[in-house]
């Protein structure tokens, strides 16, 4: 493990209950810079619970996460959001594509919150959705798209911005197996390409295969798997 990159994402000891479920309890993950970690673990064992501290969407209620070095889990809640707008991009377990947008426009987005020009935004989101295979769908509403057609969709709004880190829920769970390769493919190809480090939740076997190594949890605990083939 001597050959591991420097650390960029460091969770320790984190605990969360939502209500009185326990959801971590003391669970530690480190993400290197341009590392691929897939998270796998039976349902309910706090994969997504664990991806939202890591990215700063829910707050721990012990333990911390340091981002570059620095503690995120204390932030105030502005300089949270304007760091997930900056360095980070995420893909939600359930979808969370902006209804009234149109596929093209749900990507160009986070650009335009970053200050490009619509139509300069547009044309980048054009790529990114060519890239995910859901090019011809960029005029379509989320409520018009297929489920997998959707995940796409989110693929590239989250990769648009050139993020250093990618946290993706499920990407593939809507996706037959040709399609999964596929996405998996282009995801991996922008992350490697980009340098970015990637959070991949996964409860396929095939698609944990594209990372670097997996980390599974058990009732909010990580038992580390080591390096993959
Ligand atoms: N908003 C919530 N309110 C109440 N309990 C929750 C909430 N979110 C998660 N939990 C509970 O916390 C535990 C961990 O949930 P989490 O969503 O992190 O699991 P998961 O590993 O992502 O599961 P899945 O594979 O089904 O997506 C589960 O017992 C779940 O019921
Ligand atoms: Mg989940």
């Amino acid at each position: 493990m001597s050959n591991r990159p420097v650390p960029l994402l460091v969770a320790r000891d984190l605990v969360k209950s939502h209500g009185r479920t326990p959801a971590l309890r003391g669970a530690g993950l480190e993400l290197g810079e341009g590392e691929i970690v897939a998270v796998t673990g039976a349902s309910g064992s706090g994969k997504s619970t664990l991806l939202h501290c890591l990215a700063g969407i829910v707050r721990p209620d012990g333990g911390s996460v340091t981002y570059d070095g620095k503690r995120v889990d204390t932030l105030p809640e502005r300089r949270l959001s304007e760091l997930r707008r900056t360095d980070f991009g995420v893909v939600f377990q359930f979808g969370q594509l902006i209804p009234e947008l149109t596929a093209v426009d749900n990507v160009a987005l986070p650009l335009m919150l970053a200050g490009t020009a619509r139509g300069a935004a547009q044309e980048r989101a054009g790529a990114w959705l060519e890239r995910f295979g859901v090019r011809e769908q960029g005029g379509l509403r989320p409520g018009e798209l297929s489920g997998g057609q959707a995940q796409r969709v989110a693929l590239a709004r989250a990769l648009v911005t050139g993020p250093r880190v990618v946290f993706a829920d499920e990407p593939t769970g809507a996706l037959d197996s040709l399609a999964s390769e596929q996405v998996m493919t282009a995801l991996v190809g922008a992350a490697r390409e980009s340098g970015a480090a990637v959070l991949l939740i996964t409860h396929d076997a095939r698609t944990a295969a594209y990372a670097d190594r997996e980390v599974r949890l058990q009732d909010g605990v990580p038992v580390e798997l080591g390096v993959l083939a």
